[in-house]
C-alpha cells in the first residue's frame, strides 16, 4: 500500500478541549502543528460538557484554591497525585480568565462577573459548608469552550485533519515517539505523519460499556496506540458512573441540575440522600451519590414498573429559572424521557461517564513509562492530556467540573513544555524502517476477505460483559468471571475481518480499528479491577468493602503484553503547601 508522508513540528491526536487548547499554545508560540480528529472538531466529546469548569473565582462567596484542592484530593479517595492536584488548582482562576478572554460567553452576574453555581463536593473552608465554583455557560458550558478555542485555532493557523483516525505511534530503537501513522477516513489513504512531539488527547473510552453518557466516538484510540505501543495504562478500574443518566437513555442531565436545587427521590417520594450523606446531601461526590441510588434501587425503592431508577425532581425551581440556568435539560428531558421537567421529575439511573485513568504523565504532560527495575522515566517526545491521560487529578473519583478544568489546564501545560523543549527546537529524528509496519499489518488483516464475525457483534459482547462484570457494586466472583470472558472476547477481536466486498467500506474499516481499541481498554479495566482488593472511590468492591491504605495506597500500571500489571507509588507531596493525610470520607 502506499503510505503519503508529512512533516509537523508537533502533531496532536484529538480535538477536543485538551488537543485545541494545547494545539492554540503551539500555534501561537509560532510551531507548525496538525491536529487529527475522527470529526470535526466541534463535534468532538467535550461539546456534550454541560454544567461548567471549576474554579475559585469567589464570585459568589469566599473560595480559594487550597479549598479547591482539599475538596479535589478528598474526592479522588487520597489516590490522587497531591503535585498535580495543587497545580491544577492554583492554575484554575487564569486558565478560566483566558477563556473568558478569548470571547468564552459565560453566564454573568448582575455586577458582570461569571456566574458560579454549587457542584457535588465543592465546599469552603476544607468541607464546612458548600461553596459555588462551577464557571458555568447555562447548561452548554463544553460547547461553548470547545467553540470558542476552535474559532482562536482557526485564527492562529492550526492546521486541521478532519475525519482522519490515527492507528499507531511510531517509535524509534531508542523507545523514542517520532510520530504517528493515520488513516483518511473518506479514502482509506494512509500517511506517516512525523513530528518532534506527538500529543494524544483522544478522550475517554466510555463505549466500552453498554450503558454510557459518552459520545460514539469515545473509543478509547490513545489508549489502544498506547498499549499496542508497549506503554502502561493506569488506573483504569476507575470509572465514574454519572448519578443522573436518563433511564434507558444513557443521556446525561446535568448535576448542574442538582447544584441549582434539584432533588433525588425514591418510590416512596422520599429525599433519601439525607439519609446517606446528611451534610452534602444530593451533592455528595458522584460515587457516594450513585451508589446511595444503586441501592435504593436494590432495596426495592426503585421506581416505574421495573422499580430500575429513581427521579429527579426540579419542577420546584420554576420554569423560569429551568428555561435560563438550565435550557438543554428541558430539551433532554422532553425528546428522551417525554418528560416537561418544569412539571415532572426525570426518571435517571447511575450511568457510566468518566474515566479516571489513562495513559499515566507527569504535570508537563509527559507521558511516563517505568523500567523492569521499577525507575520511572519520560517517554521522550510523547505528551498525554485530557481524558486519555492520568496525570493523577482524580485519583479514584473525580468532582464535577474538574475535567474541563484538567483539560485546558493540561492543554496550556504540554503546549508550553514542548514550546520550550530542546526537541522541538531541534531537527526531526529519523524515522525507523518499520515505521509503518504495525498499522499496514493491521489493515491488511482487515482486509483480508475471509469470513469473519460481524464487528459490532464483538463490540456489544465486550459492552454486555463490562456492563454485568464491572458496574457501580463489583465482587470478586463477578471480577474474574469478567476476566476469563473479556479474554475470550480478545480472542474474536483478533479475528475479525471485514466479511465481503459490502462491507469493505470506510466506516466499517473504522469500526474494526475502534474495536481493537476497545478491547485493549476493556482488559485494562477488568485486569486491574480484578486485582485491586479494596474499595476506593469508584471502585465499590463488595468482598472488599472497606479502603485500604496499607497495601492499596499505589497507582495500578496494566501492560498490553500479558495483562501484566506493576504499581506505582502516589505522589502525597503537594508543591508548596502540607499533604493532606488519608481520612476516612463522610458527607
Ligand atoms: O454534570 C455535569 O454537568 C457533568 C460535569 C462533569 O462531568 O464535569
Amino acid at each position: 500500500m502506499q503510505v503519503n508522508q508529512r512533516k509537523f513540528d508537533v502533531v496532536i491526536v484529538g480535538a477536543g478541549g485538551s488537543g485545541l487548547r494545547c494545539a492554540l499554545q503551539l500555534a501561537r508560540a509560532g510551531l507548525d502543528v496538525a491536529v487529527l480528529s475522527k470529526v470535526f472538531p466541534t463535534r468532538s466529546h467535550t461539546v456534550a460538557a454541560q454544567g461548567g469548569i471549576s474554579a475559585s473565582l469567589g464570585n459568589m462567596s469566599e473560595d480559594n484554591w487550597y479549598w479547591h484542592m482539599f475538596d479535589t484530593v478528598k474526592g479522588s479517595d487520597y489516590l490522587g497525585d497531591q503535585d498535580a492536584i495543587e497545580f491544577m488548582c492554583r492554575e484554575a482562576p487564569s486558565a478560566v480568565y483566558e477563556l473568558e478572554h478569548m470571547g468564552m460567553p459565560f453566564d454573568s452576574n448582575p455586577d458582570g462577573t461569571i456566574y458560579q453555581r454549587p457542584f457535588g463536593g465543592h465546599t469552603a473552608n476544607l468541607g464546612e459548608k458548600p461553596v459555588q465554583r462551577a464557571c458555568a455557560a447555562a447548561d452548554r458550558t463544553g460547547h461553548a469552550l470547545l467553540h470558542t478555542l476552535y474559532q482562536q485555532n482557526v485564527a492562529a493557523r492550526t492546521h486541521f485533519f478532519v475525519e482522519w483516525m490515527a492507528l499507531d505511534l511510531v517509535r524509534d530503537a531508542d523507545g523514542d515517539v517520532v510520530g504517528v501513522v493515520a488513516m483518511e477516513m473518506e479514502t482509506g489513504e494512509v500517511t506517516l505523519l512525523q513530528a518532534k512531539s506527538t500529543v494524544l488527547a483522544t478522550g475517554g473510552a466510555g463505549r466500552i460499556f453498554g450503558a454510557s453518557t459518552n459520545a460514539y466516538i469515545n473509543t478509547g484510540d490513545g489508549l489502544g496506540m498506547a498499549a499496542r505501543a508497549g506503554l502502561p495504562l493506569q488506573d483504569m478500574e476507575f470509572w465514574q458512573f454519572h448519578p443522573t443518566g436518563v433511564a434507558g437513555a444513557g443521556v446525561l442531565i446535568t448535576e448542574g441540575v442538582r447544584g441549582e436545587g434539584g432533588i433525588l427521590l425514591n418510590a416512596n417520594g422520599e429525599r433519601f440522600m439525607e439519609r446517606y450523606a446528611p451534610t452534602y446531601k444530593d451533592l455528595a461526590p458522584r460515587d457516594f451519590v450513585s451508589r446511595s441510588m444503586d441501592q435504593e434501587i436494590k432495596e426495592g425503592r426503585g421506581c416505574g414498573p421495573n422499580k430500575d431508577h429513581v427521579l429527579l425532581k426540579l419542577d420546584h425551581l420554576g420554569a423560569e429559572t429551568i428555561h435560563k440556568r438550565l435550557p438543554s435539560i428541558a430539551e433532554i428531558a422532553r425528546k428522551f424521557a417525554n418528560v416537561d421537567c418544569t412539571k415532572e421529575p426525570i426518571p435517571v439511573v447511575p450511568t457510566i461517564h468518566y474515566q479516571m485513568g489513562g495513559i499515566p504523565t507527569n504535570i508537563h504532560s509527559q507521558v511516563l513509562d517505568v523500567s523492569a527495575d521499577g525507575a520511572e522515566h519520560v517517554v521522550s517526545g510523547l505528551y498525554a492530556i485530557g481524558e486519555c491521560a492520568c496525570v493523577s487529578v482524580h485519583g479514584a473519583n473525580r468532582l464535577g467540573t474538574n475535567s474541563l478544568l484538567d483539560l485546558v489546564v493540561f492543554g496550556r501545560a504540554a503546549g508550553n513544555h514542548i514550546a520550550a523543549s530542546d526537541r522541538v527546537k531541534a531537527g526531526h529524528k529519523a524515522l525507523p524502517g518499520d515505521a509503518t509496519d504495525r498499522p499496514l499489518a493491521r489493515l491488511a488483516r482487515l482486509d483480508a476477505s475471509r469470513d469473519g464475525e460481524p464487528i459490532q457483534d464483538v463490540a456489544n459482547d465486550i459492552r454486555a460483559s463490562m456492563q454485568k462484570h464491572c458496574g457501580v457494586f463489583r465482587t470478586a466472583e463477578l471480577l474474574s468471571e469478567g476476566v476469563r470472558e473479556i479474554n475470550r472476547i480478545a480472542g474474536r477481536v483478533s479475528s475479525i475481518h471485514l466479511k465481503d466486498k459490502s462491507q469493505v467500506f470506510n466506516t466499517a474499516r473504522v469500526e474494526a480499528l475502534e474495536v481493537e481499541n476497545l478491547i485493549e481498554v476493556a482488559k485494562a479495566t477488568i485486569v486491574s479491577a480484578e486485582a485491586r482488593k479494596e474499595s476506593r472511590g469508584a471502585h465499590s468492591h463488595r468482598d472488599y468493602t472497606e479502603r485500604d491504605d496499607v497495601h492499596w495506597l499505589k497507582h495500578t500500571l496494566w501492560y498490553a503484553q500479558d495483562n501484566r500489571l506493576a504499581y506505582r507509588g502516589v505522589q502525597m507531596k503537594p508543591l508548596s503547601v502540607e499533604t493532606f493525610k488519608p481520612k476516612a470520607r463522610t458527607f
